[in-house]
């Protein structure tokens, strides 16, 4: 699975999952051009992943703010002229409580990086895939968006919107060489670790949300995320693929 002379975009590329994908990319020979709110970290994970030999283009960038997106876009497409694979992977889940509890600047804050962030992203690097007939559109969804997670309302539907998005882009670009599919981790270890939710379920085995009683680690996710950008994923598009240890639908 070699990636030489593609371009690889990953937004939410400072930490976990994100991060990991950056990783395989690079080990694999693609460059890379890292978006992220938190700049520090990306200066980490371009230190990481340059020591493959890559070429790293990182951007401190909001994801839900079309014109930051625009802009950072524009910058790496001026330095590579393509970006081949974009992986939507910048998001918030962080915060659980129950429905009622949740104001509507919250919801906003849900949709707006979640959805509307994997939309200006996808508006940004779709044409240029589309023009050379090759590209792959990886999602990064939740099994909270197939199942619901209970106090995690507006994350599940963000989720649950992201899922959809991607099931109908694949059906728009299917004939046109780009692939679009959803990974949809369960609960993954390197970041949870401050997830009341996660703290929750764990904190007794018997209530453990899978049946393999782990979470999945960053690399394991980043892993599927390299074999759906690969060329023997061509014939796979429209998919939401949940990587989740087989859980329970709680
Ligand atoms: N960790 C889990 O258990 C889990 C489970 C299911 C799904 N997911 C999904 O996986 C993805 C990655 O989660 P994670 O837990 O690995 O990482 P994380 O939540 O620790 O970090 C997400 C990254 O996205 C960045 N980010 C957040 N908002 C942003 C914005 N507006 N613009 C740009 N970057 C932004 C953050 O700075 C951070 O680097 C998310 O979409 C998350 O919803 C995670």
């Amino acid at each position: 699975m070699g990636f030489k002379g593609k371009v690889a975009m990953i937004t939410g590329a400072s930490v976990g999952i994100g991060r990991a994908t950056a990783l395989c990319f690079a080990e694999r020979g693609a460059h890379l051009v890292l978006l992220d709110l938190n700049g520090e970290g990306l200066e980490k994970v371009r230190a990481e992943t340059a020591a493959y030999g890559a070429d790293v283009q990182i951007y401190a960038c909001d994801v839900s703010d079309e014109a930051q997106v625009i802009r950072s876009v524009a910058e790496a497409l001026a330095h590579f002229g393509r970006i081949d694979i974009l992986v939507n992977n910048a998001g918030v889940w962080r915060g659980a409580k129950l429905f009622g509890e949740f104001t509507s600047a919250e919801w906003q804050r849900f949709l707006n990086i979640n959805v509307m962030g994997t939309v200006h992203c996808t508006n940004a690097a779709l044409p240029g895939m589309v023009a050379r007939g090759w590209g792959r559109i990886i999602n990064v969804g939740s099994v909270a968006g197939v199942y619901g997670n209970r106090k995690m309302v507006p994350y599940s539907a963000s989720k649950g919107a992201v899922i959809a998005m991607t099931k109908a882009l694949a059906k728009e670009v299917a004939d046109k060489g780009v692939t679009v599919n959803c990974v949809s981790p369960g609960t993954v270890n390197s970041s949870a670790d401050d997830d009341p939710y996660a703290a929750e379920v764990y904190e007794d085995e018997s209530k453990a949300p899978c049946y393999m009683k782990r979470r999945g680690s960053d690399m394991e996710n980043a892993d599927l995320i390299c074999y759906l950008a690969s060329e023997g994923a061509a014939y796979l598009s429209g998919q939401n693929i949940q990587i989740d240890g087989c859980r329970r639908k709680i």
